[in-house]
């Protein structure tokens, strides 16, 4: 089959033939019918994430059953599934403590589940590698979904809408009347932004360097669009009576928008690191600002969902018009035009890009 793969730190990314394990026991085979283009992708690929190579990307994707393996109970042939890029192991620590997207078993950057190039181990993002026609993954990294669901939505159900959607709903508790202010409008920010819409925000302040943003962050149903630069912190307290919001949603992944974030956020408030930054990009706060401002620093990993319970929600309120999200697919595009597509959102260009099989 073809994918796409990234050989080193820096060089683009190509569509290569790969070989793909056999179907094991406890696994399912996924043709992939849509897979999305996501910045963590992209980090893997500039370095900002470290991951070993050579490397198939991808790990947001929906498609169809085509064969199951011995011991597969909970999925058939033909059902339609969303790819689940940590699938929680139900009997570590976290899980049972009701924390399973802090799994000890899973989230690993980059396995290796017998994928092979040239006759040699081809590495897989998040043990997935979706970015191609088939996955073969654990029957517990794929949740079922309704087939009427257009599977360009239900790809992204499973990265940028849980993530996004989830730091608004489970991590940050978003309340009617809240204002919250999401920094960074990609596929994660601008889900951020419709769910603080939908949860009844009353100000939901989206913030990008992109002017060309704004349209799509109205779209998702800001109530405000600022550039991120330096009079941000002031622009915020603008539109909040002096005092800066409830919520900061940092849907960028840098220390800078994190800094921006903590400072457009009201004393008392707390701010929400969604983005996955660099582990040497270092955020200076002061011990005096820490105590003075009362704020909360939190992050949110996968949403803080439990993607078997919170996919098969998230797809109910697609398909009876409680979640809009058809503003979120900005283009459509197959393997072919992937590596160009990680090039424009590098340039933060559209919403996101999904790759059609
Ligand atoms: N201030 C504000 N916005 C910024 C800044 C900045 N300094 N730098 C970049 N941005 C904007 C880009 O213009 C773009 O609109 O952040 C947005 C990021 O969007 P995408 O690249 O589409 O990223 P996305 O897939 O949404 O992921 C966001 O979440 O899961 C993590 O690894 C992922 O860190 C990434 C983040
Ligand atoms: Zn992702």
């Amino acid at each position: 089959m073809r994918g796409l793969v990234v050989r080193g730190v820096g060089t683009p990314p190509r569509v290569e033939p790969v070989e793909l394990p056999a179907t094991g026991r406890g696994q399912v085979r996924v043709a992939v019918r849509a897979a999305g283009v996501c910045h963590s992708d992209l980090s893997m690929v500039d370095g900002t994430i470290a991951a070993p190579y050579p490397l198939l990307l991808g790990h947001e994707a929906a498609g169809v059953v085509v064969e199951v393996g011995d011991d597969v109970d909970r999925i058939a042939v033909g059902d339609h599934v969303v790819l689940d890029w940590a699938p929680p192991c139900r009997s570590c620590w976290y899980c049972g403590h009701g924390e399973p997207w802090l799994c000890e078993r899973s989230g690993t950057p980059a396995a290796t589940v017998g994928h092979t190039i040239d006759g040699e181990p081809l590495h897989v993002t998040l043990g997935l590698g979706a970015l191609a026609e088939q996955v073969v993954v654990p029957q517990q990294a794929v949740v079922s979904v309704p087939p009427d669901l257009p599977f360009a939505t239900a790809a992204l159900l499973g990265c940028a809408v849980l993530t996004g959607v989830g730091a608004i709903r489970r991590t940050a508790d978003v309340r009617p009347g809240d204002s919250v202010a999401v920094i960074g409008l990609g596929g994660v920010g601008l889900s951020a932004v419709a769910a603080a819409r939908a949860a009844g925000a009353a100000r939901v302040i989206a913030v990008d360097v992109a002017p060309a943003k704004a349209e799509l962050a109205h779209a998702a149903g800001a109530t405000d669009f600022l550039l991120a630069d330096d009079t941000l912190s002031r622009a915020v307290r603008s539109l909040t009576d002096g005092r800066g919001v409830d919520h900061a949603v940092e849907c960028v992944g840098r220390a800078a928008t994190i800094r921006a974030a903590w400072r457009a956020t009201r004393r008392g408030g707390q701010v929400i690191v969604v983005g996955m930054g660099g582990k040497d990009d270092m955020v200076a706060l002061s011990a005096l600002e820490i105590f003075h401002s009362a704020r909360t620093l939190r992050s949110s990993v996968y949403g803080s969902s439990d993607p078997d319970r919170d996919v098969p929600e998230l797809a109910r309120a697609v398909l009876d018009g409680t979640l809009d999200l058809d503003f979120l697919v900005t283009d459509r595009i197959t393997l072919d035009d992937a590596p160009e597509a990680l090039a424009r959102m590098a340039r933060g260009e559209g919403a996101r890009t999904v790759v059609l099989f």
